[in-house]
């Protein structure tokens, strides 16, 4: 049908007959003479309709915005005047003689623009229309060239690429499952796979020795900007080696990526820092290494002022009371900090004590703040010392329970970093290590797994049931600006130890045969040392293109509520199909409406 794409006509094909296939992106009228944008894939060229040919030229005016046209012409130096530098075919034109409409098209329900304010469900009703902005084709692009390049990377490193099932069992990582009926086994379930985790470590018994898959995980939890219920990781798995063997090979597929998609060098040798230092300086476990501000510990200064919010936490085995400086911050108003006090809250905090350095040498009369009457000038001088502060610099206060500092603080770090473009790079790779095994949940009174329950822990079984509390794991994130862009895990490849670890986490032996007894079988039979990792493909391509929302480069993701609005599942079904998979109904006349998390 066509000799070339619309958007890859350039001056090479000057004289030459083109024939082209592509949209009609616009039209105008220029005293008797038309002039299409035609759009594919590959871009727009200008296509110009004379009115000696007759024909040609009272079709082209009859055609209408998104009309799918087939044209036949000469390619030709556009006018003097009327070259186009920011366009690939800028410089040339095709002189139709020939047009034909392939299909007409109704007006679209929004430009095909890609600097056009949309709103979202209008966007994802018709992501066939919106799929055709020139953006949206650039991210579907980027897409390919960083999928194909992390497969040719692993190929070449002799990865397997095997495919496993997604009809499959509860995989524990942390979210709810998506659950598929079995019409062949009544009462019987399937489970969406959250991560092919056990399969991989199945791999691994069978001695596949290094694998990889480009595969959709499932999860039902609740959705953020970097978050869907489907979601395509690139999930990895090695026999016989170490983390820091794993950790080399996927730092030099990051880095090679970054070059040959985005020709950026991600300089030196990613920065590895262990959780309980990024907890302390950052509050986070996934800390943006891009913004200059931490967190800096001062319980030891308050232990003995007259400011309970302050003093309590600071005797607290389990508080912590921070200071978080922001240079020049004294520039902050009233409402402004009264918006901070605000953000902060949301995570829990119940207050934003800050001080401003109004003079630095000024002693407490240089200060500024509602608190500084509630401890003598030594302890503030402590404080400014610590911090390093400055004439025209503010330091905020956090003090409560560990966990609410870190969040609280962590996310107010980030957001003033933002907000006050703060940032000292454009992208920041951390490697975080020496997780620890378990987290205690104070609401059920036992232990979470950090990462799941197949990660092998750093210490002996001994030294574990001693004190699950403290035990490290042998699992590393890969963080990029704030994002936790992959995690993995040296595995445990032990029974004793995995019996181990679901009992302390609360797993007894019975419950761990019937969920669990085909891996626990697996171990028994030769499993070889291994580990691996996953990352998150959606979420590494909206770095890449910098995109805000993870939903920009999926073609059909899913809205906040987990639904699509383009084709309108999930949807009721049939009767008859409840009746065969041996289903029925709570509340059978319900409209389908979302419902919001617990
Ligand atoms: P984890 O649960 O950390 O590990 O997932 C790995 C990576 O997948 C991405 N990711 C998501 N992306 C989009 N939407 C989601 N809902 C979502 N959830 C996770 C993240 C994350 O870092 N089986 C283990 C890996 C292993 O141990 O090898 C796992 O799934 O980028
Ligand atoms: P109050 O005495 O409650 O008015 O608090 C004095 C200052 O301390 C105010 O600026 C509060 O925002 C702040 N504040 C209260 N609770 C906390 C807390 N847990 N952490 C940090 N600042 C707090």
């Amino acid at each position: 049908m066509r000799t070339h794409k619309c958007g890859e006509v350039t001056k090479q094909q000057l004289g030459e007959t083109v024939a082209l296939c592509g949209w009609v992106h616009r039209r105008r009228d220029h005293g008797g003479v038309i002039f299409i944008d035609l759009r594919d894939r590959e871009g727009l060229v200008q296509v110009v309709f004379n009115p000696d040919a007759t024909e040609a030229f009272v079709i082209a005016e009859s055609v209408r915005s998104e009309y799918v046209l087939r044209v036949e012409g000469t390619v030709r130096d556009r006018l003097e005047g009327t070259v186009n530098p920011n366009m690939k075919t800028g410089e040339i034109e095709i002189l139709v003689n020939h047009i034909e409409v392939l299909n007409a098209s109704e007006t679209p329900p929004f430009p095909i623009e890609s600097d056009i304010e949309v709103n979202e469900e209008m966007r994802l009703r018709y992501r066939y229309i919106d799929l055709r902005r020139k953006e949206m084709q650039n991210k579907m692009r980027i897409r390919r060239d960083v999928t194909r390049y992390l497969r040719n990377f692993l190929d070449e490193k002799d990865f397997f690429e095997i495919e496993t099932p997604i009809l499959s069992k509860a995989t524990p990582e942390g979210a709810r499952d998506y659950i598929v009926p079995s019409r062949t086994h009544e009462n019987a379930f399937f489970a969406l796979p959250q991560s092919p985790q056990l399969y991989k470590q199945l791999l691994m018994v069978a001695g596949m020795d290094k694998y990889y898959q480009v595969v959709r995980c499932f999860r039902d939890e609740d959705l953020r900007a970097d978050r869907q219920p489907e979601f395509t990781q690139l999930d990895i798995e090695t026999s016989f080696m170490s983390e820091e063997d794993i950790m080399e090979v996927m730092e030099e597929m990051m880095r090679q990526l970054f070059l040959a998609v985005l020709d950026l060098d991600l300089g030196d040798k990613f920065p590895v820092m262990t959780y309980q230092e990024a907890m302390s300086r950052y509050g986070s476990d996934k800390p943006d290494l891009r913004i200059p501000l931490e967190l800096i510990d001062i319980a030891d200064d308050m232990k003995a002022v007259d400011f309970k919010v302050f003093s309590g936490p600071a005797n607290d085995e389990n508080g912590r009371v921070v200071a978080l400086k922001i240079p020049n911050g004294s520039e902050l108003t009233r409402k402004e900090i009264d918006g901070l006090t605000k953000y902060v809250s949301v995570y829990g905090a119940r207050g934003l004590a800050y001080i401003k350095v109004n003079d630095r040498d000024g002693g407490l009369q240089g200060l500024q703040s509602p608190i500084v009457k509630f401890a003598p000038a030594e302890v503030w001088e402590s404080v400014l010392t610590k911090t390093d502060a400055k004439t025209g610099d503010l330091i905020f206060f956090g003090a409560d329970k560990t966990h609410i500092v870190n969040e609280a603080m962590g996310a107010l770090r980030v957001k003033i970093g933002l907000d006050r473009k703060l940032l000292t790079s454009e992208w920041a790779p951390l490697w975080l290590i020496d997780f620890p095994m378990f987290d205690w949940d104070e609401k059920t009174q036992r232990f979470n797994a950090i990462h799941h329950p197949f990660t092998a822990p750093s210490c002996s079984i001994e030294e574990l049931q001693a004190n699950p509390g403290k035990a490290l794991s042998r699992a590393y994130d890969l963080i990029l600006n704030g994002t936790e862009l992959g995690g993995g895990s040296i595995r445990i490849n032990k029974t004793d130890m995995q019996f181990k670890v679901f009992e302390i986490l609360g797993i007894g032996e019975e419950e761990a045969r019937e969920k669990f007894g085909f891996l626990l079988d697996a171990l028994k039979y030769g499993c070889p040392p291994h580990g691996g990792v996953a990352f998150g493909l959606d979420r590494l391509v909206m770095l890449i293109t910098g995109s805000s929302s993870i939903r920009d480069v999926i073609a059909f993701p899913k809205t906040q509520t987990a639904a699509c609005p383009l084709i309108d599942a999930p949807a009721p079904i049939e009767d008859a199909q409840l009746r065969e998979l041996g289903i029925k109904l709570r509340h059978p006349a319900g409209k389908t409406e979302a419902k919001q998390d617990a």
